[in-house]
This record gives structure tokens, sequence and C-alpha cells, in this order.
């Protein structure tokens, strides 16, 4: 054993202390990134449509022409689901084992609606939400967004499997590695069950705890999401499952190849009922295998999505499959707590939506940069630290 390390050490410390100690692909700008600045005009009143996101060959958005002017504002309602609540660990929490994390409790709707208590959580919670929206003024609507993080993928495998920054730094940007492919990633076995299990749970919140089904579904256009979807909801014999293919519900953007979204026609074949936003490209029009999109950009990208779906979809109940880091972007932009999603995992949110703001104040956003990376597997790859390139390359494109 110790001869083994000696030997490992005699071969790998040259190469270690000569290599530069280079931490490749911080995907978090720090400083000296240079800034765009965007008024908030284009970011409150942008709409994204096809045409506007087709035109953006690999351009960050906000797209430059708003469409219809929308003035929202919205803020998240706690009280209501565990969530919420500052004394709630997300980690290891289950929203399986938790009724979805719905807060036992009282609401002043339920004397009217439940006299004789007889009614179940969901149901008392779904008459309140009812209630909201019934008594407020026209310009305000209360939302339950129910967000789902896809089942395990290919990508999350091999970055367990080799290690996060060496991930970063070199794995992440090839298509895969001859046994595991995750250009695209598919969902591992584990991944399907994962998925499995949402789908039980959904059939049990339908039948046991009355809660109402989702009246929209929106899917990122990636596979682990299609796929998630389709095995989460497909079988419960809701008549309105014809999830809308969102490009705003898309993974951060990286350099890394499980960002690139498959085109419409691999979609529709692979999912004839699903339908697409309109404008949905063909061809993905925001990977170029160089260029990661900042967290802000990505925060504007969800500002303006959510400002589409808010304006144009009436319903109350509605699901979105969605990815990690999209859901901790989703979840800064709607003000609700960071709450870290494990795969398979899902998080409901109550919103509360106000439109006809007037527009106001200029914000600053960091625009999409180039990382280093190494243009071979990295000699070592430590957590938090970074992985050591014997050399370091700006990545080339990939497609
Ligand atoms: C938007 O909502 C937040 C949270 O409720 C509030 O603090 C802010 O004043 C609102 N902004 C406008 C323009 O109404
Ligand atoms: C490829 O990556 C997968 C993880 O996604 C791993 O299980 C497998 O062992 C790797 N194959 C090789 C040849 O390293
Ligand atoms: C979609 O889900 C159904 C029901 O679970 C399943 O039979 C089918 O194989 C799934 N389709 C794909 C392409 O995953």
């Amino acid at each position: 054993m110790l001869v083994k390390l000696f030997i490992y050490l005699a071969a790998v410390l040259p190469a270690v202390l000569a290599a530069p100690r280079y931490k490749c692909y911080n995907p978090e700008p720090t400083t000296g990134v240079p800034t765009q600045t965007v008024t908030q005009t284009t970011i409150q009143t942008t709409i994204q449509t096809t045409a506007e996101i087709t035109t953006q060959t690999a351009t960050p958005y906000p797209s430059p022409e708003p469409q219809t002017p929308v003035y929202l504002n919205w803020t998240t309602v706690s009280g209501y689901f565990l969530q919420d609540e500052t004394t709630t660990d997300p980690n290891g929490f289950d929203y399986i084992s938790t009724n979805f994390g719905l807060i036992d409790r009282a609401y002043d709707s339920d004397a009217e609606f439940d006299p004789n208590g007889e009614k179940s959580q969901w149901q008392r919670f779904a008459h309140h939400i009812g209630e909201l929206n019934k008594n407020s003024d026209a310009s305000t609507e209360y939302k339950v967004l129910l967000m789902a993080r896809h089942g395990e993928g290919w990508h999350n495998a091999a970055e367990s499997y080799y290690g996060t920054p060496a991930w970063n730094c070199y794995w992440g940007q090839l298509s895969g590695n001859g046994t595991a492919v995750w250009e695209d990633p598919h969902l591992t076995p584990a991944g399907e069950l994962e998925a499995i299990k949402a789908n039980d749970f959904w059939r049990k919140q339908i039948d046991e705890h009355k809660q109402p089904a989702p009246e929209s579904f929106y899917t990122s256009p990636l596979s682990r999401c299609t796929v998630t979807a389709n095995l989460t909801f497909a079988n419960l014999g809701f008549d309105n499952f014809y999830p809308i293919v969102k490009e705003f519900l898309r993974e951060g953007v990286s350099i890394r190849t499980c960002d690139h979204r498959p085109s419409k026609t691999y979609i529709t074949n692979m999912f004839p009922f699903y339908k697409f936003e309109e404008g949905f490209a063909e061809l993905d029009p925001l990977y170029d295998g160089v260029k990661y999109e900042t967290s802000e950009a990505q925060d504007l990208r969800n500002f303006n999505g959510l400002t589409d779906v808010f304006t144009k979809d009436k319903n109350t109940w509605i699901s979105f499959t969605a990815h990690s880091g999209e859901i901790t972007s989703l979840l800064r932009v709607l003000g609700h707590r960071a709450f870290r999603l494990a795969t398979g995992q899902a998080i409901p949110v109550l919103v509360k939506v106000v439109s006809n703001l007037p527009k106001s104040t200029t914000t600053t956003i960091a625009p999409w940069t180039t990382p280093t990376v190494c243009p071979a597997p990295p000699v070592t790859s430590i957590a938090n630290q970074g992985c050591v390139c014997t050399a370091t390359a700006t990545p080339t494109t990939t497609i």
C-alpha cells in the first residue's frame, strides 16, 4: 500500500508542483468582470418570443426589443409551506414525506368551506387560494408554482465520479467517456427511479390528499427534464398534460455539453404530444461551448421568463420541470429564500403577482464570460480548490 503510494507520488508530484495553480472555470464571476447596463424598462417589459430567441446566436437574454410592455412585481407569500420557514433545513428535506411541505394549519376561509372539519389540508388550502384570488383587485393574482428538479442524469453521475473541479475544467466539455454519454444526458437508472417516485407521489397526493393537479405544465428543453416530466405525469390520466417546452427553463448555460439542448425535432420525435412556446428554435441558439451565462444574466432571463408565464397564463397551479441551478435562480428572482434541491426533489412556491406598475430604475448585469479550461485531464482535482492543469487553454467551440 505504502509502496504504491510512493510510486504514485513519484509519478504525480513533479507534474503537480510544476503545473500552474490555476483554479479553472469559476462559474461565479469575481471581480474585474466588465458589466453591461440594462435598464429596467428592458428587463421588465421583454416578452420572450421565438423571433427574439432565434436571432440571438450565443448572445444572452434579454432580447433588445421589448414586444408587449408589461410591468409586473411579485413576492412570495410565506406561512403556508415549510420550505419558506427559516427553521426548515433544506439539506435532506423531502417533499414526498412532508405532503409537499404544506403546513398543517387553519385558514380564515375554513369556517365557511369546511364547517364540519371533513376536508383535507390541500382542499382547504386550494379553497383559501381561490378566495384570495376572488377577493383581490383586478391587478393582483395568487399563483402556486410547483417546481421540480429532474432525476439524476449521466452528467450528475460523471461529476461525482470525476470530482467537481475536474468535471468543470475538463471532462464536462467532452460529450462522454465511451461508457456514459453526458451531452444532453438522459436519466441514469437511479434518476428514472426518482421520477417514478415522483409519479407515485403525485398519484397519492391527488387520490388521498386531494391536492389539485397542475393546470399547466412547462418543461426545460433538455432531455433530463422532458423525460422527467413525462415519467412524473404522463400516466396519471390528466387530460391537460401537454407540457410546453420553454427555453427560459433550461439550466444556466455553461461550456459543458450537458447544457447543449437537443433540436426541436428530437424532442418532437421523443414526445409527439409536447408543445413548444411560440418561436422555439430548431437548434440551440444559446450554447456555444465557449461562453457561460453569468448568474446575473440567468436571473434576468428568469425575470423575463416569469413575466412571460405570469402574463400569458391565467391558471393558478403551474408545474415547472427544470434544473438545480435554474430553480436556484428562479427562487432568487421570486424573492424566496435559497432552497437547493437534490435530484428528483420539488418545491412549491406561493407567489402574489401584481401588474400595471410604473417602470423605474436601472440595473447592471454581468455579461456572458469565457472561462479557462484544461486541454487534457487535470493532474489533480480538489473539492473547493479547483484543479491543476498541465496547461491551460480557452475552450473552443464544440458545435
Ligand atoms: C414590489 O414588491 C416588493 C415586495 O412586496 C415591494 O417591496 C416593492 O415596493 C414593490 N415594488 C413596486 C414598484 O411596487
Ligand atoms: C464514465 O463515467 C461514468 C459516470 O458517468 C462512470 O461510471 C464510468 O466508470 C466512466 N467510464 C470510464 C471508462 O471511465
Ligand atoms: C413516457 O411515459 C410513459 C408512461 O410512464 C412511458 O410508458 C413512456 O415510455 C415514456 N416515454 C419516454 C419517451 O420516455
